[in-house]
């Protein structure tokens, strides 16, 4: 069996680039593959391996994560022809990490044990978006079958997040983080509104800072995305086009009738994204709403 602290990361975006930089400087032995290879740079020079696809990638792992967008994108790298899985070494870990939706995770954990039963799939999606990431500090939503993978991911988790929470068999971190969505998405719709029912009325996002901070309304996330709204720049910490995808992720595995608020949100955003924001934090809603006043 390969070395446990051996891990491939496929999809080297905000999230995974993040883990892939902080593996490294913990001193595991990482291998990267990402669909634009010129995103490793950074990475090859502090020690990784460029893979020159998630085959390649992942022949020597005993871990590997995927970190994409959707479904579509996580089966291609994974199940295509060429793809990782049947790749991967006896045993190994799979550390399916990006934002899927319930029935699409319950769907790959179906075809990955069909194709490679011997491989132990972690469904651990993540809360916490690129700084976080970065600094090691997100929130893993963990589940799977923790006595057979725990010793190779636990070191891992310790090394991407500050917090890990086991919630149970496969999928279930799929589900919690539907639900962590609904909240993340309410809460910045909430701040945007907010902050321009402000502005209407001649106040900035600083005095309104003033006389939230110290109390129980004023929370960190409100201070990072009213420095955004304030400083008009979005650089994506959560690009808005994968805060669409996950409002639908959200209505598909909910009761959509007991969700209104959020589907007239997803309208909304669906909007932003079509006026050219999707690129941008979901924090740009602010800037799309600017386009309502009168
Ligand atoms: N950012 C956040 O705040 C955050 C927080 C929690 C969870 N998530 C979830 O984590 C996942 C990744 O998010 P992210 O912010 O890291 O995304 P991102 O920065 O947009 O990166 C997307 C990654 O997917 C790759 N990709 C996209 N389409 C592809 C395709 N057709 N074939 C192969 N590779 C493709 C991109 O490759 P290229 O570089 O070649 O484009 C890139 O590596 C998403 O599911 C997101 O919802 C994000």
């Amino acid at each position: 069996m390969s070395d446990s602290r051996s891990i491939a990361v496929l999809g080297l975006g905000a999230m995974g680039h993040a883990f892939a930089a902080n593996l490294l400087q913990a001193g595991f032995d990482v291998a990267v593959w990402n669909r634009s290879p010129g995103k490793a740079s950074g990475l090859v020079e502090n020690g990784a391996r460029l893979a020159e696809s998630p085959a390649d990638a992942v022949d020597q792992a005993q871990a590997v994560i995927t970190m994409f967008p959707d479904l579509a994108v996580t089966r291609d790298v994974l199940l295509s022809d060429d793809g990782a899985l049947v790749a991967m070494t006896e045993g190994a870990i799979l550390i399916q990490m990006g934002t899927l939706g319930v029935a699409e995770t319950d769907r790959l954990i179906a075809e990955v044990g069909d194709a490679r039963s011997d491989v132990v799939f972690i469904d651990a999606p993540v809360s916490g978006t690129k700084a976080p990431a970065q600094q090691g500090k997100i929130a893993i939503l963990a589940s799977g079958d923790r006595d057979r993978a725990g010793t190779v991911v636990e070191p891992v988790f310790e090394v991407l997040g500050n917090k890990t929470q086991w919630l149970g068999q496969a999928g279930q971190g799929a589900r919690m983080k539907v639900v962590i969505n609904a909240w993340l998405i309410s809460m910045m719709q909430g701040i945007a509104e907010t902050a321009q029912l402000a502005d209407t009325l001649g106040f900035t996002t600083d005095d309104l800072w003033q006389v939230l901070e110290g109390g129980p309304l004023a929370t960190p996330y409100m201070k990072l995305k009213m420095d955004m709204i304030a400083s008009g720049e979005f650089d994506p910490q959560m690009a808005m086009q994968w805060g669409l995808k996950d409002l639908g992720l959200a209505l598909e595995a909910g009761d959509d009738k007991a969700l209104p608020s959020l589907s007239h949100i997803r309208n909304l955003w669906f909007d932003a994204v079509n006026a050219g924001h999707g690129e941008q934090d979901i924090a740009a809603i602010y800037a799309f709403l600017e386009t309502y006043r009168r």
